[in-house]
């Protein structure tokens, strides 16, 4: 076959027949919302990271907006975030990291990212705290594109400053540094299972997380505010009121539940995700190897050589050379069929919706990382289920971009 009719795409599906029959068998059992399957995906999800519970929900976005809900109206203790409070967020972000904080009367705090993982600049952020503290109370960062960042050095940086610590792992799944999941050492961390990442439940996302408290409240916020999930409905019960047992809301909520079809989707691949992780590790190092020494460099790619389960590879992010016009290069490699896009979506604070919000108090320009991250730096895919002939295109055609084209000095 002509290698110009590859296609390389960001993402495939990712299922198995055994997958869509486990979804055939759900949709005919007649159990269609949320139960067993979702009960069982989610014990699935808990062992796999190591977390106490894992909440299920429809999707990552979800999950981010349910984590902040939960942070401001707890049904027991004391709120650990109030209006107005600042959180720590990164200029590399995906939207709806943000729109929670802002949804909710949370104020968003970027923070300039570090050039190598385009994670959360720690340094930078120790900085602008050392200048003033902008009411910080919380830090949600971002684990890009199956980066670990380090759980001590973000334990350690919220201790420091006092800082609440959630994280989006909603890139990360199958990522491990310092023997722990990327962002389980947080009071709660957001996944997401879209259709482009390590597993996918066509939309699904959840909250992972260690307290208990936090967990039923998420039970109830994705669904309504319902007492009817919690491990603690029947203490709620004794409150002095005769209001119907199976009727009884106990906090605010939406309704972002999972269905069952997209848990039975999710169990079998949760299964195979280690097999899944190792084939996209070794997609990194072919790409690794070819542009080695060249024009393009894979980010993150120092972990391949010094702690490869640091990594998990959602997609590859390649940055070129100053010297070269990565839009020539991009032009290139979506000339013969290798689908390209941009780092999350490039800084974030320079979108015209963060603009009108935050106004001109925020000055996009200065996020220099994530302003080079814009201009010079593209992403390919990395799918486990992309054939050999698919890895040797894209393997190739890389290393021609690398080798051939257009020095721009
Ligand atoms: C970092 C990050 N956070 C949140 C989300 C939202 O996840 P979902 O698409 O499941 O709503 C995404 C989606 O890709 C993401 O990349």
């Amino acid at each position: 076959m002509h290698p110009e009719t590859i296609r390389v795409p960001l993402a495939s599906s990712g299922l198995e027949v055994e997958d869509i029959d486990a979804v055939v068998t759900t949709l005919k059992s007649n159990s269609l919302t949320m139960g067993q399957k979702v009960r069982e995906f989610e014990s699935s999800m808990s062992r796999y990271l190591g977390a106490r519970h894992f909440v299920m929900m429809n999707s990552g976005s979800s999950a981010n907006l349910a984590i902040i809900e939960s942070l401001l109206r707890p049904t027991s203790g004391i709120p650990r975030l109030r209006r107005g409070d600042g959180v720590l967020v990164p200029a590399i972000a995906w939207p709806t990291t943000i729109w929670p904080i802002v949804q909710l009367g949370l104020k968003p705090v970027f923070i300039d990212v570090d050039p190598e993982s385009a994670s959360l600049d720690l340094n930078a952020a120790e900085e602008l705290l050392s200048q003033d503290s902008h009411g910080v109370r919380a830090i949600f960062p971002i684990h890009p594109l199956g980066w670990a960042m380090s759980p001590t050095g973000l334990e350690d940086f919220c201790r420091r400053h006092s800082l609440v610590l959630i994280s989006d792992v909603c890139e990360a799944l199958g990522s491990w540094r310092e023997n722990v999941h990327a962002g389980l050492s947080s009071l709660a961390s957001s996944f997401s299972f879209y259709f482009s990442h390590h597993i996918t439940t066509m939309e699904g996302g959840g909250v992972a997380t260690n307290d208990d408290a936090l967990a039923d409240d998420l039970r109830s916020i994705r669904s309504h505010g319902w007492s009817r999930d919690r491990s603690d409905a029947k203490s709620w019960l004794s409150h002095g009121n005769d209001i119907n047992s199976k009727f009884l809301f106990v906090s605010t909520g939406y309704n972002v539940r999972p269905m069952e079809l997209q848990a039975a989707l999710g169990l079998g691949q949760i299964s195979r995700i280690d097999n899944y992780i190792n084939t996209r590790r070794q997609i990194a190092s072919r790409v690794h190897e070819a542009i080695t020494n060249t024009a393009l460099h894979l980010m993150g790619s120092n972990t391949l050589r010094n702690d490869p389960q640091s990594h998990s590879w959602m997609l590859l992010p390649i940055r070129t050379k100053s010297t070269v016009s990565a839009l020539k290069i991009v032009e290139h490699l979506e000339s013969v069929g290798i689908e390209t896009r941009p780092i999350l979506t490039g800084n974030f604070t320079a979108q015209p919706s963060i603009r009108r919000i935050l106004g001109e108090d925020l000055d996009a320009k200065s996020f220099i990382n994530a302003n080079l991250i814009s201009s010079q730096c593209f992403m390919v895919g990395c799918h486990h289920h992309f054939t050999e002939g698919q890895i040797t295109h894209l393997v190739e055609s890389l290393r021609y971009a690398a080798r051939n084209l257009g020095d721009v000095s």
